[in-house]
């Protein structure tokens, strides 16, 4: 698996390189964003998804064309053994996992020093994992919150689910998973067994990488690589 790491925001000049080979619908998603931080964020990951995936695919980056399931979750539309990916941008900073053949999930989070850490963990972690971060000193508590929210929100990306089911997946709040960790499956609950890994960003950032629908355990090989503007796109 590889994943990439987009560094963000990129100079004007790359940022409408890439506005050119996104398509009509891109562009309009890109334009709704208001603020043009946001507009120029978008354009970038989304600029750097076709061009990775028009490379593997052997396609023209603007040809590469998308649908989604009901929760949002994009794939490559209309062809055989495609690669899955997942895509996550925050801030300063875009992540793409590529994988050939299992679904995947990757989440990205700023450390906002202001995040209401315990007030969402109560709306959407298990009480088991709201009681373990209310119980670590006050300086732990932000840390373990995003190491544990990119870890879940990886997970119902891998899926494809909604943020309703975040809850369902306790994911080791406070520990440290940088080798990776193996989760078989639960039948009770109708969950599939998984990998889920710990990815090491940047300071102030986690973030998390999730194997969906494993059918044995396995150690993934991951390759962790930096996207640098014009050195996959050969169009023109
Ligand atoms: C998908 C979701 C995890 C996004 O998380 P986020 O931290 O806000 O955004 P990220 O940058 O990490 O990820 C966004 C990308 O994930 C992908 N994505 C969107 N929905 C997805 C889903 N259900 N599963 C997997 N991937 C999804 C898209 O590539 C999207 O990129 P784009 O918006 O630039 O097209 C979150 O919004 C969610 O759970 N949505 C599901 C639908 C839902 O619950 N809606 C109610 C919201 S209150």
């Amino acid at each position: 698996m590889d994943i990439w790491r987009i560094n963000l925001p990129q100079p004007q000049n790359v940022v409408e390189a890439l506005d050119s080979i996104l398509s009509i619908e891109d562009r309009a998603r890109a334009a709704r964003y208001a603020r043009p931080s946001d507009r120029a964020q978008y354009k970038v990951t989304h600029g750097a998804l076709r061009i990775l995936l028009g490379t593997i695919a052997g396609q023209n980056p603007r040809a590469v064309s998308f649908d989604v399931n009901k929760n949002g979750k994009p794939r490559i539309m209309d062809k055989e053994n495609v690669p899955r990916f997942s895509l996550s941008h925050t801030r300063d900073m875009g992540l793409l996992a590529i994988t050939p053949r299992v679904e995947v999930g990757v989440d990205v989070e700023f450390q906002r020093p202001d995040f209401p850490c315990l007030e969402i963990a109560d709306r959407f972690f298990s009480v088991e994992e709201s009681g373990r971060l209310r119980a670590l000193s006050v300086e732990a508590q932000r840390g373990a919150f995003f190491a544990a929210w990119v870890r879940k929100e990886a997970w119902i990306k891998a899926q494809g689910e909604s943020l309703e089911s975040l809850h369902l997946l306790n994911v080791g709040m406070g520990q440290s998973l940088r080798e990776g960790r193996w989760w078989g499956a639960d039948h009770a609950l109708g969950l599939p067994a998984i990998w889920l890994q710990d990815v090491d960003v940047a300071t102030n950032y986690a973030g998390a990488v999730v194997l969906n629908k494993l059918d044995k355990p396995v150690t993934p090989l991951l390759r962790y690589l930096e996207w640098v503007p014009g050195s996959h796109y050969s169009g023109g």
